[in-house]
């Protein structure tokens, strides 16, 4: 950890909160058809106030059972325990690897010799210890938890058989099942279900009880909700269904056909003052759940966990784009053979994922009009494939092709593969987003304007880094750039310990700042 050493002006510090003064610049551009463009700096005064005391926290995880599910459990259990284990390769011990978080670090500043300090990203903030995160959650499948891991096939056997006689005590709660919304090969796991095949408010109730149950029976003072379930298909939104909490809730009790179980979730988990996070890519925060967490003060992200594939395609195009080189095709091939490979073989659920996976580039696309001048209108060719192949298993392998135009009409091809080790993959992604909400939950602000202090708006858009179609408040941009939206979280945590923001400008090495001599232009 560190302390600052600014005036109590700038931060203050006492056991409950750290309180922090910090100046907002940003620069607004004002599209002029004479001129270009205006643009002005802006700037407003707040102040960040980041409760210290990191309460007990429990996570319920939908889809418990799963390759996800039983791998998060797991990993936490495993370095609660410091557990080590035997592979072919000698002996290894559990680690974080993979998260954010909590392995890796952030630039803090540089030591007056010049040396730069470096700092885990847990430290910058008071966040939960994952390892003490209490897990628990549904699944519409009863098999127990150390079943499940050995079904999933993820971790190695020595670990897994140190993990089974905990893991066999844990049975999933029962769930909510709706055929019509996951691939119908997933019938013959159905068999841990709550009676009734269409949205009811008795679910709700059902699902918030669930959630009481498990806060009260593990002394826990925060709760929260992730989806990590099958991919369900997209549903159809419609006014009067979907478009407000009122008519999202009515809809709900009238049993209608369009409202999925992960909505269901969603709205169970607001109404008993839960966030909720959606790790699959279906559409389940329709705007009557955004209205709901508005009302109820709590956060909703997604969509769909960035592990494999996009989280490269994040970065490449990115550098593709921002170094003046114009992607022209993108083929992005996968092949996996796990459950989720199995329920995305059929086209209404491949399709809710080939839309997440398909506008990770067009924020990047339309950030260069010298590439492209019209815009998304002659974007990349860009074709998603997936396929499902049993005997690969958890061990997803992503092929990629990106094509670009370079200099004077050459070509460039970069093909890639990626062995994925998908749950693996995705399991610290999923603690990491844990983590970040409930910290969020943590941070209030507050401007001149304001009376009192507040939270951030309902759409939690902090946790773009680790979702492929990040979610954002109505009318703000979608970032896709990896490193701009990890950025934010670093500038986000800056601001709230009175530090200035990361620039990367370095001039304290490029100028004598701290004397009155400057260098000399050059004399002729
Ligand atoms: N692993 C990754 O790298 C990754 C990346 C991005 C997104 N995802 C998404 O995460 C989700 C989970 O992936 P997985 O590999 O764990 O899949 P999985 O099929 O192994 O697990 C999903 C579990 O959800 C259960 N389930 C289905 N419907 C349910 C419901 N209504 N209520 C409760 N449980 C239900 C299933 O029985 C299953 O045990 C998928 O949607 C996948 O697309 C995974």
């Amino acid at each position: 950890m560190f302390s600052v050493d600014a005036p109590r002006e700038i931060i203050s510090q006492s056991e409950e909160a750290y309180v922090s003064a910090f100046r907002y610049t940003t620069t607004e551009v004002v599209k002029d058809e004479k001129n270009g463009f205006k643009v002005t700096p802006k700037s407003v005064d707040m102040t960040f106030k980041t409760d210290r005391i990191v309460p007990k926290t429990g996570v319920m995880l939908v889809g418990l059972g799963g390759n996800n599910g039983s791998t998060v459990y797991a990993g936490i259990l495993a370095n609660r325990e410091k557990m080590s284990w035997h592979t072919k390769e000698g002996e290894q011990s559990a680690n974080w690897f993979g998260s954010v978080t909590q392995a890796s670090t952030v630039r803090l500043g540089t030591t007056p010799a010049g040396e730069e300090i470096f700092l885990p990203m847990k430290d910058m903030m008071p966040m939960v210890n994952p390892s003490e995160l209490v897990v628990g959650g549904w699944d519409i499948n009863s098999m127990n938890l150390g079943d499940a891991m050995a079904r999933a096939g993820v971790l190695e056997y020595d670990l897994q058989r140190k993990l089974q006689p905990e893991l066999e005590k844990i049975v999933p709660l029962p769930s909510i099942y709706y055929p019509d919304f996951i691939a119908s090969n997933q019938e013959d796991r159905a068999n841990h279900v709550i009676p009734g095949q269409i949205a009811c408010w008795e679910h709700v109730e059902h699902i918030r009880n669930d959630i009481r149950q498990f806060k009260e029976k593990n002394g826990l003072e925060k709760v929260m909700i992730l989806w990590t379930a099958n991919t369900e298909r997209f549903c159809e939104v419609t006014a009067g269904v979907h478009d407000s909490k009122s008519n999202l809730m009515q809809a709900i009790r009238d049993g209608h056909f369009e409202v999925s179980p992960s909505t269901v979730f969603a709205v169970a988990s607001i109404l008993e003052g839960c966030s909720y996070i959606n790790g699959s890519p279906q559409n389940t925060i329709v705007p009557g759940v955004i209205e709901l967490a508005r009302e109820h003060g709590v956060f909703v992200g997604g969509d769909d966990f960035k592990s494999g594939q996009t989280k490269m395609k994040s970065v490449l195009v990115d550098f593709l784009v921002s170094a003046g080189l114009k992607p022209e095709s993108i083929v992005s091939y996968n092949h996996l053979g796990n459950n989720d490979g199995k329920n995305l073989a059929e086209a209404k659920q491949f399709r809710s994922k080939e839309i997440s996976k398909s506008n990770v580039v067009d924020d990047m696309i339309n950030s260069n009009k010298i590439l492209y001048p019209q815009g998304l209108e002659e974007k990349p060719d860009h074709c998603v494939v997936i396929k499902y192949v049993p005997y690969v298993g958890d061990s997803k392998r992503a092929m990629d092709e990106y094509t670009s135009s370079i200099f004077m009409g050459g070509k460039n091809t970069i093909a890639m593969h990626n062995t994925c080790e998908d749950s693996l993959l995705a399991a610290p992604i999923i603690v990491d987003l844990i983590i970040l909400t409930e910290l969020c939950e943590r941070i209030w602000f507050k401007t001149k304007e304001m009376e009192e202090f507040g939270r951030m708006n309902p759409v939690l858009s902090v946790l773009s880094y680790l979702l492929k179609a990040p979610m954002v408040n109505k009318g703000a941009p979608v970032v896709n750039a990896l490193f701009r939206q990890r950025a934010a979280i670093i500038n986000l945590f800056r601001a709230c310990r009175g530090l200035p923001l990361e620039n990367d400008m370095y001039l304290e090495h490029k100028m004598d700042l701290a004397t009155k001599r400057s260098v000399s232009p050059p004399s002729i």
